[in-house]
């Protein structure tokens, strides 16, 4: 096939080729045929087609497929791109600025010598670097919905697909293809989704946010002992997606912020009450409900009253409220202090 097109374009160069042209004696080789190295260039880069050709030579022309581009010194291609580089008795080379895909294929080089015509062709290959085309816009799914992310992109040659989740519970390749199909997913499949399409010349990678809605699940209320007169704090817990709002009850009846010494403290996975001096009718049972636009939860937990021994200070309350940890500290500082004495002691 090549070859045919590739004696049209000698045929076609030989007739086009002006002030008369030696016909073809009838005992002449049509085999003197040389294939250079094939030459690969970026797209934009600027190709060299260089042919040697021997004293004898009387007419030549570089050809892209059929058509002239330069025939000796002239050239006949309209294109800017393409201009002469050496034309010698030796060597005759043509550059084509800028190459684009549409520039691959087989170039010829015809020489017509007093006696013959020889050719050199070369297959030019241009590369040209991934580019991600058509990618799937950031989503916003429920959760147990099926899902279907695309990632396509062009480039030369053909790039390969790998899709990736950069979640921080989930990382590493979820897909090679072009499609990544979730058929039910889950709240652990939510997060930042990268594409990468990569051939020989380079890469191209984006990513998309998945984010995937769920109802709120509430983790179980803690207790909480305060002594009269300190302040009780409580907390509440909750996962979802959108972000939960809270409410607090105490006995069914709702609380709000800034009522009578109570402060409550909203952050995006718990909220905090503060009951700044707890008196008698503070203590009781509290619900903290979290709500979002799929459901809601709660859960319950008491605020109850703690006997104080002794007058109360600050480090006392420390004690009540964090339990073991300040429990080891004072065990700490007693060892200490037997050390120290022991230490004294041995001194004497
Ligand atoms: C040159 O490229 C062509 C087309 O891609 C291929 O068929 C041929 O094998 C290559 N030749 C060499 C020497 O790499
Ligand atoms: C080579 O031929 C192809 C097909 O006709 C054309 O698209 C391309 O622009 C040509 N390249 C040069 C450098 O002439
Ligand atoms: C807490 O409330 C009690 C009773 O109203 C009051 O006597 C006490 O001074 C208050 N304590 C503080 C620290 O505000
Ligand atoms: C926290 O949320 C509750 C209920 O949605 C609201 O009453 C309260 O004002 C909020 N507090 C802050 C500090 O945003
Ligand atoms: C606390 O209150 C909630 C909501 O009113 C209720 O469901 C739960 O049973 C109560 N807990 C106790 C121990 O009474
Ligand atoms: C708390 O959740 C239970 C079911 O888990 C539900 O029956 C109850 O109505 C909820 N309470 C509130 C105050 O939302
Ligand atoms: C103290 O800590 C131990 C384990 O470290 C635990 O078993 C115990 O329940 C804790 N006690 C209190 C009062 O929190």
């Amino acid at each position: 096939m090549i070859r045919t097109v590739c004696w049209v374009s000698i045929a076609a160069a030989i007739l086009l080729v002006p002030r008369g042209l030696p016909v073809l004696g009838q005992g002449d080789s049509l085999s003197d045929n040389q294939v250079l190295e094939n030459i690969t260039a970026r797209q934009g880069e600027t190709v060299f087609l260089r042919c040697l050709q021997g004293d004898a030579v009387t007419r030549t022309a570089w050809l892209n497929r059929s058509s002239i581009l330069y025939a000796g010194e002239d050239k006949w291609s309209v294109d800017p791109r393409v201009s002469l580089e050496v034309l010698s008795k030796g060597e005759f080379t043509i550059r084509i600025e800028d190459v684009d895909m549409y520039d691959e294929g087989q170039y010829v080089c015809a020489i017509q010598t007093r006696s013959r015509p020889r050719t050199t062709s070369v297959h030019v290959i241009i590369h040209v670097p991934p580019k991600i085309t058509d990618l799937t816009k950031d989503m916003r799914v429920n959760e147990g919905s099926s899902i279907a992310l695309l990632c396509s992109a062009s480039g030369r040659p053909e790039p390969s697909i790998t899709w990736r989740i950069l979640s921080p519970t989930a990382r590493g390749i979820v897909s090679q293809d072009e499609y990544l199909e979730i058929p039910s997913v889950s709240r652990q499949q939510a997060g930042m989704y990268e594409c990468a399409a990569v051939n020989e010349v380079s890469a191209d990678v984006r990513t998309l946010q998945l984010v995937v809605n769920f109802p709120p699940s509430i983790s179980k209320g803690k207790d909480a002992g305060v002594p009269l007169g300190q302040r009780g704090v409580l907390q509440c817990e909750a996962e979802a997606e959108p972000t939960a709002e809270f409410e607090w009850y105490k006995d069914d009846r709702r609380i709000v912020s800034d009522v009578s010494g109570i402060e409550i403290e909203n952050m995006s996975k718990f909220s905090r009450l503060t009951i700044f001096n707890v008196s008698e009718e503070n203590y009781g049972n509290y619900t903290c409900v979290a709500i979002n636009t799929l459901g809601s939860a709660n859960t319950s937990m008491f605020l109850y009253a703690v006997k104080v021994t002794e007058p109360t200070s600050s480090t006392l309350l420390q004690a009540v409220q964090d339990g073991n940890k300040s429990t080891t500290t004072a065990q700490a500082s007693v060892c200490l202090l037997v050390i120290i004495s022991i230490h004294t002691l041995l001194r004497f």
